[in-house]
């Protein structure tokens, strides 16, 4: 929870765990004895109106269960770190896969994160639960005896005793926060790297939660399955994409090329929202992609409705992304039974007609592990298809294969391509593929679209310098 990208619940969550794992188990102990001493009655109602029910502190919060309150809640919040630690663990390239499956965020956290987070939770969930073990027997030594009279002796004798714990409270407070802060930069530190972006800090948080931005635009009629209007994105100060315009029509397998760090990929990433794009506009199929226009003001689409839109746009990465604890089949019928809703008998059976089509038919209980390269890209490629996605997208599906295997992949493309008259935007440097299968190629160049023709232009007549020098490199 304190990794929800509400600050809310992710507020809570923190205060929760700083509050727990801050103080000493034994002021928590007390603490929770001390309740059935200081209210005796407790009631449960409406503050100043009615009251459903009444009853004696003594007779809800014993020793035993004073105990195990503070026990637990207090073990909870180190339990919340651990898990933590197993979903930070996780590759962001499987977070990807299943949003570009349109996957929900609860559906991508409990189906793909969490089960191969639980490889890091596990161990140390195993010494958790064993000094637990340890400490309650303590606390049943203390606690049920000793305690509660100690409590009510220091109660009945002594009221400064409260205060006292209080303020030693307090100091431990102060000491781990202190020591939260410096975890929590260390994280940062040993972090860096792990994702595209580092998440942003809490302040930075709250300072975009307050600035969402509304802009203006006129629908356009309803044709091109892409069209994208001067799209402009930036990283921080580094303006990545500086206005990119493109049509693509149904049925057209557009190539684009272009050196690498021209924003490429990035662009991809903009037409399914995996990135937003901070100016320009971007449709899909008619539909603005990412925002609802309501009035002349745009809005952000809520996560239901990113997935709704993503689970129509296939996507296949250079670094294929398969879920690591679900065999071929298994990761192909993933999305259609969760985000489709279809039955498993005909999502497997669907499955395998795919996998049998991209030619892996004795492969489908394997895991990613067990596949090569070309085979782990051609199961991604099922997996996208098994969504009939409208639009797919490819980035650089054959640049992490051996020059042997890259052959099958582009043969299960071209099918695609040729066959079955997918609509395909395709960031490849193959261009003997860009020959056969593309009715146009793009060249792009310092965040633009410098040049634009058929594959056959490119061949022989390229314009500009720069595509030119490229080329040359490739060819
Ligand atoms: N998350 C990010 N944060 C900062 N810079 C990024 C990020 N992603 C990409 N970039 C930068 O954007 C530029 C374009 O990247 P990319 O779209 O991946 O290029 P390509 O796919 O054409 O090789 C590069 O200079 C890269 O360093
Ligand atoms: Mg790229």
């Amino acid at each position: 929870m304190r990794l929800s990208v509400n600050p809310l619940v992710s507020g809570a969550s923190w205060l929760y765990i700083w509050l727990f794992r801050g103080t000493p188990v034994l002021v928590q102990i007390l603490f929770w004895g001390y309740i059935s001493a200081l209210y005796p009655r407790l009631s449960l109602g409406i503050p100043l109106g009615p009251q459903f029910v009444h009853f004696t502190a003594n007779s809800v919060i014993s020793p035993f269960v004073a105990g195990m309150l503070a026990l637990g809640l207090n073990e909870g919040a180190y339990m919340a770190e651990i898990v933590r630690a197993g979903i930070i663990s996780v590759e962001e390239g499987q977070t990807e896969a299943a949003q570009s499956l349109g996957m929900t965020r609860l559906q991508t956290m409990r189906r793909i994160v969490l089960p191969q987070a639980m490889r890091v939770i596990v161990p140390p969930t195993g010494n958790e639960t064993i000094s637990m073990l340890k400490t309650t027997s303590l606390v049943s030594v203390i606690a049920v005896t000793d305690l509660l009279y100690s409590v009510q002796l220091i109660y009945a004798v002594n009221y400064r005793t409260i205060p006292l714990l209080i303020v030693a409270s307090i100091w431990y407070l102060i000491v781990t926060t202190l020591l939260s802060f410096g975890q929590y930069y260390l994280e940062r530190y040993f972090g860096r790297g792990t994702a595209r972006e580092l998440p942003p800090t809490p302040l930075q948080r709250l300072r975009r939660s307050l600035s969402i931005r509304h802009g203006y635009y006129q629908i356009t009629s309803i044709g091109p399955m892409v069209k994208a209007e001067a799209v402009h994105k930036r990283f921080g100060r580094l303006e990545v994409l500086k206005g990119v315009s493109l049509e693509v029509q149904p049925g057209e397998v557009v190539c684009m090329i272009g050196a690498s760090g021209s924003g490429k990929s990035t662009f991809l990433r903009c037409i399914n929202h995996l990135e937003r794009i901070d100016a320009g506009r971007l449709w899909v199929d008619g539909r603005l992609v990412g925002y609802r226009q309501s009035g002349d003001k745009l809005y952000e689409l809520r996560d239901a409705e990113v997935c709704r839109e993503r689970s129509e746009i296939g996507m296949v990465f250079q670094r294929f992304n398969l879920f690591g604890h679900m065999t071929a089949l298994e990761n192909v019928i993933e999305a259609p039974i969760r985000v489709r809703k279809l039955r498993k008998r005909d999502a497997v059976a669907q499955g395998r007609s795919l996998l049998e089509q991209v030619g892996l038919a004795d492969k489908i209980d394997n895991y990613p592990a067990q596949l090569s390269g070309g085979q782990q890209q051609r199961v991604a490629i099922a997996r996208a298809l098994a969504m009939k996605p409208k639009l797919m997208l490819f980035d650089e599906p054959t640049s992490a294969l051996d020059p042997e295997l890259v052959g099958e992949v582009l043969d299960v493309m071209k099918g695609l391509a040729l066959d079955f008259q997918t609509t395909m935007i395709v960031v490849t440097h193959e261009m003997g593929f860009a020959r056969e299968a593309a009715d146009r190629v793009l060249m792009m160049d310092d965040g633009r679209i410098i040049e634009e023709g058929t594959p056959e232009h490119f061949f022989t007549a390229p314009r500009e310098e720069r595509t030119k020098q490229f080329l040359s490199a490739i060819l």
